[in-house]
Formats: C-alpha cells, sequence, structure tokens
C-alpha cells in the first residue's frame, strides 16, 4: 500500500481537526493541525504585545518571526496532539475565544504564511500525513493525493465551538461564537494571501448533518479506494 498525503481544508469548527485526527489514528499516519500553528503566533503576537486595537505591528513581528518556534507532541495519558509554543504547552490557550478573534489578522500576513508553510511542508518528508487547514490542498500540497473540502452552516459550526469549550470548562455566549465563526469565514475567504478556496480536485462534504461516525467511515472508504 503506498503512503500518501491527505489534505483536510474547510471553514472554521467543521470538525476537520476531528475527522484528520480519526483518519491519521485509524491507518497510522501523522496528524498536523496547521490551523494551531497560526493561533500560536497569534498568542505570540498577544503575549509580547505586537497586536495594538486589532492591528498586528508586522515590523516588530518580522524581527520576532524567528524567535517562534511550534512543536506538537502527543499526550499519552489525555490521548491528543498538543501543540508547544517555545517550549510551552499552549494547546488550551491557542483555542480561547481570544485567540479564535485575532488569529484571522495574523494568518492573513504574508510572511507569517510562508514561514508556516515551510514548516508544514516539512512535516511530509515520508508522506504518511494527515494535515487540516484552510490551504492545504491549494497551496501546501498542492499534489495532495486525497484532498476533501469540509462545510457545513454557520449555526452548526457555531453550536458545535460552543459544545466544544463548555466540554473544556472555557463556556462562551453562543452569539459571540457564531459572530466570530461569520467574521472569520469572510476573512478567510477574502484576504489576498491564499485564501480559502476549494482545490479544483477536492472532494466537497457537507458534514452538517452527519455523526462522526458516518464522518470517519466516509473518509475511511475514500482513503482506501487512494492507497490501493
Ligand atoms: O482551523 P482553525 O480554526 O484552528 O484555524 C485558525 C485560523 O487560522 C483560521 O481562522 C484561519 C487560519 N488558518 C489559515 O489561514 N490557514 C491554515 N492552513 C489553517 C488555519
Amino acid at each position: 500500500m503506498k503512503r500518501i498525503i491527505v489534505a483536510i481544508d474547510g471553514f472554521s469548527s467543521c470538525g476537520k481537526s476531528t475527522m484528520a485526527k480519526d483518519l491519521a489514528k485509524s491507518v497510522g499516519y501523522a496528524y498536523v493541525d496547521s490551523g494551531a500553528m497560526y493561533r500560536s503566533v497569534t498568542l505570540f503576537c498577544q503575549r509580547n504585545g505586537l497586536i495594538k486595537e486589532g492591528v498586528v505591528d508586522e515590523t516588530a513581528l518580522r524581527e520576532r518571526i524567528d524567535d517562534i518556534h511550534i512543536e506538537f507532541k502527543f499526550n499519552e495519558e489525555r490521548q491528543r496532539n498538543e501543540t508547544f509554543l517555545n517550549g510551552e504547552n499552549v494547546e488550551d490557550e491557542i483555542r480561547t475565544l481570544a485567540v479564535s478573534s485575532q488569529v484571522s489578522i495574523v494568518s492573513s500576513i504574508g510572511f507569517v504564511r510562508r514561514a508556516m508553510v515551510a514548516l508544514q511542508q516539512s512535516y511530509s518528508k515520508d508522506k504518511g500525513i494527515v494535515m487540516d487547514g484552510r490551504d492545504i490542498g491549494t497551496v501546501v500540497f498542492p499534489d495532495a493525493e486525497l484532498k476533501i473540502f469540509l462545510t457545513a452552516s454557520p449555526e452548526i459550526r457555531a453550536q458545535r465551538r460552543y459544545d466544544e469549550l463548555k466540554q473544556k470548562g472555557m463556556e462562551e455566549p453562543y452569539e459571540d461564537i457564531l459572530e466570530n465563526v461569520k467574521q472569520r469565514d469572510h476573512l478567510d475567504m477574502t484576504r489576498a494571501e491564499s485564501p480559502l478556496r476549494k482545490a479544483d480536485d477536492a472532494i466537497e462534504l457537507d458534514n452538517g448533518e452527519m455523526t462522526i461516525e458516518d464522518q470517519r467511515r466516509w473518509l475511511l472508504d475514500i482513503f482506501k479506494e487512494r492507497v490501493k
């Protein structure tokens, strides 16, 4: 069986990471959450006063971009991948609404994207990787053997994010989350640098009415076809 690259793109809170993690685990591939990387850069900016009144100090960030080191480690006890920013576990902090509300402005900066894309590409040396994001099938791995583009309505996605945060004890008002989801859709699709769009050869799936189990089976069947 050949080893392939699987690119899963789509709108925020569509369940991309659930789908990507499930597949990676089932088939023994590495999983990379590219959104966590942009979230980590955003947290770095916030902690270092590089965002003032919603505007990123790009000159200062450019000078410090090489000081940002992002790694992923699997936590056996919690059975999850965790994101480390300069050696610190920031997995929970990068999921807060405070970070979500500024990540689109940071991820729209060209030199930030170029640095993250180079890092993402470096993970694929021996293939066998599932990566989720916005531009994985279009920019990071345009030759990926399997590309999925996920969609679901903003209301369903906001509800999912609300449930996820609540479960982690980080409840936020549903209306605020919905607003954030819509705002990020708009920013992700209209930014000049690598806007969110479906790759021509991606398979589109609206998972709004699907269970996680339905989705898992659907993807596994397609994956098995592709690696034959
Ligand atoms: O998947 P997520 O919601 O954790 O992503 C956080 C933000 O990062 C999202 O608003 C858009 C941006 N992003 C991106 O621009 N490119 C990627 N490959 C992944 C995420």
